[in-house]
Protein backbone atom coordinates (compact mmCIF):
# COMPACT_ATOMS: atom_id res chain seq x y z
CA UNK A 1 0.00 0.00 0.00
CA UNK A 2 0.86 3.11 -0.93
CA UNK A 3 1.08 5.46 2.45
CA UNK A 4 1.02 9.53 2.01
CA UNK A 5 4.54 10.92 2.75
CA UNK A 6 5.13 13.13 5.70
CA UNK A 7 4.77 15.98 3.20
CA UNK A 8 1.58 14.82 2.07
CA UNK A 9 0.25 14.10 5.38
CA UNK A 10 0.96 17.93 7.17
CA UNK A 11 -1.44 18.63 4.50
CA UNK A 12 -1.85 22.93 4.02
CA UNK A 13 -5.47 21.81 3.73
CA UNK A 14 -5.70 21.83 7.56
CA UNK A 15 -5.06 25.35 7.33
CA UNK A 16 -7.82 27.49 8.93
CA UNK A 17 -6.04 30.97 7.64
CA UNK A 18 -3.16 32.29 5.23
CA UNK A 19 -2.27 35.64 4.60
CA UNK A 20 -0.81 36.77 1.27
CA UNK A 21 0.39 39.38 -0.24
CA UNK A 22 1.55 40.65 -4.06
CA UNK A 23 3.42 43.68 -5.36
CA UNK A 24 2.39 47.15 -6.97
CA UNK A 25 4.18 47.57 -10.17
CA UNK A 26 5.82 50.40 -12.20
CA UNK A 27 6.41 50.22 -16.33
CA UNK A 28 9.84 50.98 -17.18
CA UNK A 29 8.90 50.90 -20.70
CA UNK A 30 5.46 50.69 -21.98
CA UNK A 31 5.13 50.04 -25.87
CA UNK A 32 1.83 50.44 -27.16
CA UNK A 33 0.74 49.23 -30.77
CA UNK A 34 -2.89 49.93 -32.45
CA UNK A 35 -5.76 47.36 -31.02
CA UNK A 36 -6.80 45.18 -34.18
CA UNK A 37 -9.90 45.87 -33.80
CA UNK A 38 -11.67 48.98 -32.78
CA UNK A 39 -12.33 48.78 -28.75
CA UNK A 40 -9.83 45.88 -28.37
CA UNK A 41 -6.99 45.18 -26.48
CA UNK A 42 -3.53 47.05 -27.25
CA UNK A 43 -0.88 44.87 -28.50
CA UNK A 44 1.91 45.99 -25.52
CA UNK A 45 5.53 45.53 -25.01
CA UNK A 46 6.40 46.29 -21.69
CA UNK A 47 8.99 45.95 -18.78
CA UNK A 48 7.85 45.88 -15.71
CA UNK A 49 9.40 46.06 -12.54
CA UNK A 50 7.44 45.16 -8.72
CA UNK A 51 7.81 47.68 -6.28
CA UNK A 52 8.26 47.36 -2.56
CA UNK A 53 4.83 48.60 -1.65
CA UNK A 54 2.26 45.36 -1.22
CA UNK A 55 -1.19 44.49 -1.16
CA UNK A 56 -2.13 42.21 1.55
CA UNK A 57 -5.07 39.65 1.24
CA UNK A 58 -6.44 37.61 4.52
CA UNK A 59 -8.20 34.53 3.88
CA UNK A 60 -10.10 32.07 6.45
CA UNK A 61 -12.09 29.39 6.29
CA UNK A 62 -15.86 29.66 6.99
CA UNK A 63 -18.04 26.66 7.73
CA UNK A 64 -20.83 27.73 5.45
CA UNK A 65 -20.25 28.23 1.54
CA UNK A 66 -20.80 32.08 1.81
CA UNK A 67 -17.38 34.06 0.87
CA UNK A 68 -17.27 37.89 2.46
CA UNK A 69 -15.32 40.47 1.63
CA UNK A 70 -14.01 43.06 3.67
CA UNK A 71 -11.32 45.48 2.81
CA UNK A 72 -9.43 48.55 5.09
CA UNK A 73 -6.91 50.92 3.41
CA UNK A 74 -3.51 51.53 5.01
CA UNK A 75 -0.50 54.20 4.27
CA UNK A 76 2.34 53.14 3.04
CA UNK A 77 3.98 53.14 5.53
CA UNK A 78 1.57 50.90 7.47
CA UNK A 79 0.71 53.60 9.66
CA UNK A 80 -2.46 53.24 11.97
CA UNK A 81 -5.33 51.77 9.70
CA UNK A 82 -8.04 54.36 8.44
CA UNK A 83 -11.24 53.33 6.68
CA UNK A 84 -11.29 53.94 3.43
CA UNK A 85 -14.03 56.19 1.81
CA UNK A 86 -14.76 53.80 -0.45
CA UNK A 87 -15.28 51.11 2.04
CA UNK A 88 -19.09 51.54 1.69
CA UNK A 89 -19.30 51.31 -1.94
CA UNK A 90 -17.55 47.37 -2.23
CA UNK A 91 -19.04 45.56 -4.50
CA UNK A 92 -17.54 41.89 -3.98
CA UNK A 93 -18.62 40.97 -7.87
CA UNK A 94 -16.39 43.83 -9.21
CA UNK A 95 -13.40 43.30 -7.00
CA UNK A 96 -10.77 41.12 -8.05
CA UNK A 97 -9.64 39.44 -5.06
CA UNK A 98 -13.15 38.19 -4.52
CA UNK A 99 -13.16 37.50 -8.10
CA UNK A 100 -9.74 35.20 -8.03
CA UNK A 101 -10.69 33.64 -4.79
CA UNK A 102 -14.04 32.32 -6.55
CA UNK A 103 -12.09 31.82 -9.92
CA UNK A 104 -10.08 29.18 -7.97
CA UNK A 105 -12.71 27.56 -6.51
CA UNK A 106 -14.96 27.96 -9.09
CA UNK A 107 -11.98 25.99 -11.23
CA UNK A 108 -10.53 23.31 -8.98
CA UNK A 109 -14.42 22.58 -8.19
CA UNK A 110 -14.01 23.12 -4.37
CA UNK A 111 -17.43 24.01 -3.17
CA UNK A 112 -15.98 26.01 0.77
CA UNK A 113 -16.58 29.45 2.09
CA UNK A 114 -13.99 31.98 3.08
CA UNK A 115 -13.85 35.64 4.22
CA UNK A 116 -11.45 37.92 2.25
CA UNK A 117 -9.70 40.76 4.01
CA UNK A 118 -8.20 43.12 1.39
CA UNK A 119 -5.40 45.67 3.19
CA UNK A 120 -5.12 48.10 0.34
CA UNK A 121 -1.74 50.22 0.38
CA UNK A 122 -1.71 50.73 -3.53
CA UNK A 123 -3.57 53.54 -4.52
CA UNK A 124 -6.97 52.95 -6.58
CA UNK A 125 -6.92 53.23 -10.28
CA UNK A 126 -3.30 54.98 -9.70
CA UNK A 127 -1.53 52.46 -12.84
CA UNK A 128 0.64 50.94 -10.49
CA UNK A 129 -1.77 47.76 -10.41
CA UNK A 130 -2.95 47.54 -7.09
CA UNK A 131 -6.44 45.57 -8.10
CA UNK A 132 -4.35 43.21 -9.74
CA UNK A 133 -2.08 42.85 -6.86
CA UNK A 134 -5.06 42.28 -4.90
CA UNK A 135 -6.05 39.47 -7.37
CA UNK A 136 -2.58 38.17 -7.26
CA UNK A 137 -2.68 37.91 -3.67
CA UNK A 138 -5.88 36.33 -3.36
CA UNK A 139 -5.08 33.66 -5.99
CA UNK A 140 -2.12 32.31 -4.11
CA UNK A 141 -4.00 32.58 -0.46
CA UNK A 142 -6.80 30.00 -2.15
CA UNK A 143 -4.12 27.46 -3.65
CA UNK A 144 -2.61 27.76 -0.73
CA UNK A 145 -6.02 27.41 1.40
CA UNK A 146 -7.63 24.89 -0.14
CA UNK A 147 -4.55 23.05 -1.27
CA UNK A 148 -5.67 23.32 -4.78
CA UNK A 149 -2.25 22.47 -6.56
CA UNK A 150 -3.18 24.93 -9.05
CA UNK A 151 0.14 27.12 -8.74
CA UNK A 152 2.66 24.05 -8.75
CA UNK A 153 0.50 23.05 -12.14
CA UNK A 154 0.80 26.72 -14.20
CA UNK A 155 -2.83 26.64 -14.28
CA UNK A 156 -2.80 29.85 -11.53
CA UNK A 157 -0.91 31.74 -13.91
CA UNK A 158 -3.77 31.19 -17.02
CA UNK A 159 -6.55 32.27 -14.29
CA UNK A 160 -4.13 35.24 -13.27
CA UNK A 161 -4.55 36.03 -17.41
CA UNK A 162 -8.19 36.01 -17.45
CA UNK A 163 -8.68 38.67 -14.05
CA UNK A 164 -6.74 40.75 -16.07
CA UNK A 165 -3.72 41.41 -18.25
CA UNK A 166 -1.23 42.70 -15.27
CA UNK A 167 -2.47 40.22 -12.83
CA UNK A 168 0.23 37.95 -13.89
CA UNK A 169 3.36 40.01 -13.89
CA UNK A 170 1.74 40.85 -9.70
CA UNK A 171 2.37 37.10 -9.18
CA UNK A 172 5.03 36.66 -10.94
CA UNK A 173 7.28 40.04 -9.90
CA UNK A 174 10.76 40.91 -9.92
CA UNK A 175 11.66 42.50 -13.52
CA UNK A 176 9.94 41.02 -16.68
CA UNK A 177 9.19 41.53 -20.32
CA UNK A 178 5.62 41.63 -20.90
CA UNK A 179 4.10 41.20 -24.57
CA UNK A 180 0.76 40.61 -25.84
CA UNK A 181 -1.84 42.46 -23.64
CA UNK A 182 1.15 42.36 -20.96
CA UNK A 183 0.33 39.25 -19.92
CA UNK A 184 2.54 37.21 -21.82
CA UNK A 185 5.73 37.45 -19.40
CA UNK A 186 9.62 36.29 -19.76
CA UNK A 187 11.34 36.77 -16.54
CA UNK A 188 14.41 39.39 -16.65
CA UNK A 189 17.60 39.10 -14.25
CA UNK A 190 16.62 41.48 -11.33
CA UNK A 191 19.41 44.06 -12.41
CA UNK A 192 20.31 47.00 -9.82
CA UNK A 193 17.95 47.75 -7.13
CA UNK A 194 16.21 50.99 -8.38
CA UNK A 195 14.81 53.78 -6.07
CA UNK A 196 11.44 55.59 -6.93
CA UNK A 197 9.76 58.63 -5.57
CA UNK A 198 5.78 57.81 -6.13
CA UNK A 199 3.36 60.88 -6.49
CA UNK A 200 -0.06 59.45 -6.28
CA UNK A 201 -3.12 61.64 -6.88
CA UNK A 202 -6.15 62.46 -5.18
CA UNK A 203 -8.19 61.76 -8.38
CA UNK A 204 -7.44 58.38 -10.11
CA UNK A 205 -7.59 57.90 -14.29
CA UNK A 206 -9.84 54.95 -15.79
CA UNK A 207 -7.28 52.43 -17.65
CA UNK A 208 -9.36 51.65 -20.43
CA UNK A 209 -10.07 55.82 -20.60
CA UNK A 210 -6.28 56.00 -21.31
CA UNK A 211 -6.31 53.62 -23.95
CA UNK A 212 -9.42 54.86 -25.30
CA UNK A 213 -7.41 58.38 -25.63
CA UNK A 214 -4.55 57.14 -27.31
CA UNK A 215 -6.40 55.64 -29.95
CA UNK A 216 -8.31 58.95 -30.44
CA UNK A 217 -4.37 60.65 -30.41
CA UNK A 218 -3.76 57.97 -33.44
CA UNK A 219 -6.79 58.54 -35.72
CA UNK A 220 -5.96 62.46 -35.04
CA UNK A 221 -2.40 61.93 -35.85
CA UNK A 222 -3.53 60.20 -39.50
CA UNK A 223 -5.63 63.46 -40.05
CA UNK A 224 -2.61 65.67 -39.12
CA UNK A 225 -0.39 63.50 -41.49
CA UNK A 226 -3.16 63.72 -43.96
CA UNK A 227 -3.48 67.58 -44.34
CA UNK A 228 0.66 67.52 -44.06
CA UNK A 229 0.70 65.52 -47.35
CA UNK A 230 -2.03 67.80 -49.25
CA UNK A 231 -0.45 70.76 -48.20
CA UNK A 232 3.13 69.18 -48.87
CA UNK A 233 4.57 69.69 -45.47
CA UNK A 234 8.17 68.29 -44.70
CA UNK A 235 9.42 64.85 -43.70
CA UNK A 236 10.45 66.43 -39.98
CA UNK A 237 7.30 67.21 -39.25
CA UNK A 238 5.53 63.76 -40.63
CA UNK A 239 8.18 62.10 -38.05
CA UNK A 240 7.10 64.76 -35.58
CA UNK A 241 3.38 63.45 -35.77
CA UNK A 242 3.85 59.88 -36.10
CA UNK A 243 5.97 59.80 -32.75
CA UNK A 244 3.49 61.75 -30.86
CA UNK A 245 0.10 60.21 -32.19
CA UNK A 246 0.69 57.47 -33.76
CA UNK A 247 0.10 53.54 -32.64
CA UNK A 248 2.27 51.11 -34.94
CA UNK A 249 0.43 47.91 -35.71
CA UNK A 250 3.31 46.23 -34.24
CA UNK A 251 5.36 46.47 -31.95
CA UNK A 252 9.10 45.18 -31.28
CA UNK A 253 8.97 42.52 -29.37
CA UNK A 254 12.52 42.35 -28.10
CA UNK A 255 14.42 44.91 -25.88
CA UNK A 256 17.47 46.81 -27.97
CA UNK A 257 20.95 46.68 -26.93
CA UNK A 258 20.55 49.77 -26.13
CA UNK A 259 17.66 49.70 -23.72
CA UNK A 260 19.13 46.35 -22.26
CA UNK A 261 22.21 48.15 -21.04
CA UNK A 262 19.95 51.28 -19.54
CA UNK A 263 18.23 48.53 -17.96
CA UNK A 264 20.72 46.24 -16.44
CA UNK A 265 23.80 48.89 -15.86
CA UNK A 266 23.55 50.63 -12.51
CA UNK A 267 26.52 52.78 -13.26
CA UNK A 268 25.38 54.59 -15.90
CA UNK A 269 22.48 56.66 -14.76
CA UNK A 270 21.84 58.72 -17.32
CA UNK A 271 21.38 55.26 -19.66
CA UNK A 272 18.80 54.38 -17.36
CA UNK A 273 16.67 57.77 -17.63
CA UNK A 274 16.99 57.34 -21.31
CA UNK A 275 15.38 53.71 -21.58
CA UNK A 276 12.52 54.78 -19.65
CA UNK A 277 9.25 55.24 -21.51
CA UNK A 278 5.75 55.25 -21.88
CA UNK A 279 3.28 55.45 -24.52
CA UNK A 280 0.23 55.83 -22.13
CA UNK A 281 1.88 59.19 -21.27
CA UNK A 282 0.93 61.94 -24.02
CA UNK A 283 -3.00 59.89 -23.60
CA UNK A 284 -2.61 60.41 -20.11
CA UNK A 285 -1.85 63.87 -19.98
CA UNK A 286 -4.05 64.60 -22.29
CA UNK A 287 -7.23 63.70 -20.02
CA UNK A 288 -5.12 65.09 -16.92
CA UNK A 289 -2.99 68.23 -18.11
CA UNK A 290 -2.39 69.27 -14.41
CA UNK A 291 0.50 66.55 -14.04
CA UNK A 292 2.70 68.05 -16.63
CA UNK A 293 3.00 70.77 -13.78
CA UNK A 294 3.79 67.91 -11.23
CA UNK A 295 6.45 66.38 -13.39
CA UNK A 296 7.67 69.27 -14.34
CA UNK A 297 8.40 70.33 -11.06
CA UNK A 298 9.69 67.02 -9.90
CA UNK A 299 11.90 67.05 -12.87
CA UNK A 300 13.50 70.56 -11.59
CA UNK A 301 14.16 69.17 -8.23
CA UNK A 302 17.57 70.31 -6.34
CA UNK A 303 19.48 68.95 -3.32
CA UNK A 304 19.72 71.62 -0.21
CA UNK A 305 22.94 72.81 -1.75
CA UNK A 306 21.87 73.69 -4.94
CA UNK A 307 22.95 70.69 -7.01
CA UNK A 308 20.37 69.61 -9.29
CA UNK A 309 18.83 66.00 -9.08
CA UNK A 310 19.29 64.39 -12.84
CA UNK A 311 15.99 61.94 -12.94
CA UNK A 312 13.17 61.66 -15.31
CA UNK A 313 9.53 61.65 -14.25
CA UNK A 314 7.28 59.38 -16.02
CA UNK A 315 3.58 58.23 -15.76
CA UNK A 316 3.44 55.07 -14.22
CA UNK A 317 1.24 52.77 -16.29
CA UNK A 318 -1.79 54.46 -17.46
CA UNK A 319 -1.39 57.35 -14.49
CA UNK A 320 -2.19 59.02 -12.75
CA UNK A 321 1.06 58.43 -11.02
CA UNK A 322 4.06 59.83 -11.63
CA UNK A 323 7.11 57.53 -10.77
CA UNK A 324 10.57 59.41 -10.63
CA UNK A 325 13.34 57.61 -10.43
CA UNK A 326 16.59 58.60 -7.99
CA UNK A 327 19.78 57.39 -6.70
CA UNK A 328 19.72 57.75 -3.37
CA UNK A 329 17.11 59.01 -0.88
CA UNK A 330 18.55 62.93 0.12
CA UNK A 331 16.97 62.67 -3.93
CA UNK A 332 14.08 61.14 -3.05
CA UNK A 333 13.64 63.86 0.03
CA UNK A 334 14.64 66.50 -2.48
CA UNK A 335 11.67 65.10 -5.23
CA UNK A 336 9.19 65.24 -2.20
CA UNK A 337 10.21 68.98 -1.15
CA UNK A 338 10.24 70.09 -5.19
CA UNK A 339 6.05 68.77 -5.37
CA UNK A 340 4.72 69.62 -2.31
CA UNK A 341 2.04 72.06 -2.07
CA UNK A 342 0.56 70.88 -5.41
CA UNK A 343 -3.69 70.80 -5.22
CA UNK A 344 -4.09 66.88 -6.35
CA UNK A 345 -1.07 65.53 -5.13
CA UNK A 346 -2.04 62.89 -2.92
CA UNK A 347 1.18 61.73 -1.23
CA UNK A 348 5.18 61.29 -2.06
CA UNK A 349 5.91 57.43 -1.40
CA UNK A 350 9.57 56.51 -1.55
CA UNK A 351 9.84 52.55 -2.73
CA UNK A 352 12.47 50.15 -4.27
CA UNK A 353 12.56 47.06 -6.92
CA UNK A 354 12.23 44.98 -8.18
CA UNK A 355 11.20 42.72 -5.41
CA UNK A 356 9.40 39.50 -5.26
CA UNK A 357 6.07 38.44 -6.77
CA UNK A 358 3.03 37.13 -4.94
CA UNK A 359 4.00 35.40 -1.87
CA UNK A 360 2.31 33.89 1.44
CA UNK A 361 3.50 36.07 4.41
CA UNK A 362 1.64 34.11 7.03
CA UNK A 363 -0.90 31.11 7.86
CA UNK A 364 -2.16 29.40 10.57
CA UNK A 365 -4.56 26.27 11.57
O1 LIG B 1 -6.85 43.60 -18.36
P1 LIG B 1 -7.34 44.75 -17.57
O2 LIG B 1 -8.72 44.51 -17.01
O3 LIG B 1 -6.39 45.22 -16.53
O4 LIG B 1 -7.48 45.94 -18.60
C1 LIG B 1 -8.31 47.04 -18.36
C2 LIG B 1 -8.65 47.72 -19.67
O5 LIG B 1 -7.49 48.35 -20.22
C3 LIG B 1 -9.14 46.79 -20.75
O6 LIG B 1 -10.52 46.58 -20.67
C4 LIG B 1 -8.78 47.57 -22.01
O7 LIG B 1 -9.72 48.56 -22.26
C5 LIG B 1 -7.48 48.26 -21.63
N1 LIG B 1 -6.28 47.51 -22.07
C6 LIG B 1 -5.95 47.52 -23.41
N2 LIG B 1 -4.82 46.85 -23.82
C7 LIG B 1 -4.03 46.19 -22.94
C8 LIG B 1 -4.36 46.18 -21.56
C9 LIG B 1 -5.49 46.85 -21.16
O8 LIG B 1 -6.63 48.13 -24.24
N3 LIG B 1 -2.95 45.55 -23.38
Amino acid sequence: MNTPSAANTAAPSALTWVEASAPAKVNLILQCGAPAEAGGYHPLTTVFQALSLRETVRLQRRDDHELYLTQEARTPADEPAELAAELSDLDPAKHLAYRAVKAVLDYAGIDAGANIHVIKRVPVAGGMAGGSADAAAALLAADTLFATGLNESGELDVLAAQLGADVPFCLQGGLALGRGRGDELTALADGPTRTWVMLTNQRGLSTPGVFAQADHRHALGLEKLSELVEAEGDIAAALQISQNYLLPAEVPTELTEAQSRGLFTAENWQQFLAVLENDLQLPALDLRPDLAEIMEQAAAAQLPDGTPVVTKPIISGSGPTIAVPVQNLAEAEAVKAAVQGSETLHQAIILTGPVAGAQIDASGE
